[in-house]
């Protein structure tokens, strides 16, 4: 249900997170600063093969937002717009990098309206600092020994060094989606 006046404004900021960047970060912090409360999600994704698995990921995002005292961080098991629902939250928040995230992204927001009319997705334009990050791009570069400790916070680039400093050492180290 939409909060009225008087009620928390709660949002959800769901995804992959697989890892969080500074991008990611940047808006969770506006978006702390937008709602009452901010629920972090994290999705397991069935058609993506994680780096990290979903406690680690949860762990990761928990540990950058010790100073927000208006996030939680959650894992997310199913329906993203049924989630929303349950934990009463009027707002799904979404980055928007490029104009080449708006169809992914359009067709999500009328999904989950489809499913969940009374919750809204709120679109946050990613910092300009940020525009060109992915954490896909994060994990190739790192994977091939590129510097990355600009692009995500301290204690992520230490699990990725150690993450691939274990792969290149022929380490079988498979996250699972679970
Ligand atoms: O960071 P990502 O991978 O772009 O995030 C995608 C995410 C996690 C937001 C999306 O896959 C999602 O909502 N997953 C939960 C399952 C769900 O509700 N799927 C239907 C979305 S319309």
């Amino acid at each position: 249900m939409a909060a009225g006046a008087g009620e928390v404004r709660r949002a959800v900021y769901p995804g992959s997170f697989d890892p969080p960047t500074l991008g990611h970060l940047d808006i969770i912090s506006r978006a702390a600063r937008l709602f009452d409360e901010l629920i972090v999600a994290v999705a397991v994704n069935a058609q993506k093969k994680p780096l990290f698995t979903l406690e680690e990921r949860v762990a990761m995002l928990q540990e950058c937002c010790q100073h927000l005292p208006n996030v939680r961080v959650v894992p997310l098991q199913g329906l993203l717009a049924r989630f929303a629902q349950s934990v009463g939250a009027c707002v799904i928040v979404r980055g928007l990098r490029a104009v080449s995230d708006f169809e992914y992204e359009f067709q999500m927001a009328s999904m989950n309206r489809q499913l969940a009319p009374e919750v809204d997705t709120c679109f946050l334009m990613t910092h300009q600092q940020y525009a060109f990050l992915s954490s896909s791009i994060v994990k190739e570069v790192a994977r091939l020994g590129g510097d990355v400790s600009q692009l995500v916070p301290p204690n992520v680039h230490a699990r990725l060094t150690q993450r691939f400093a274990a792969e290149s050492a022929g380490e079988a180290t498979p996250a699972t989606n679970l």
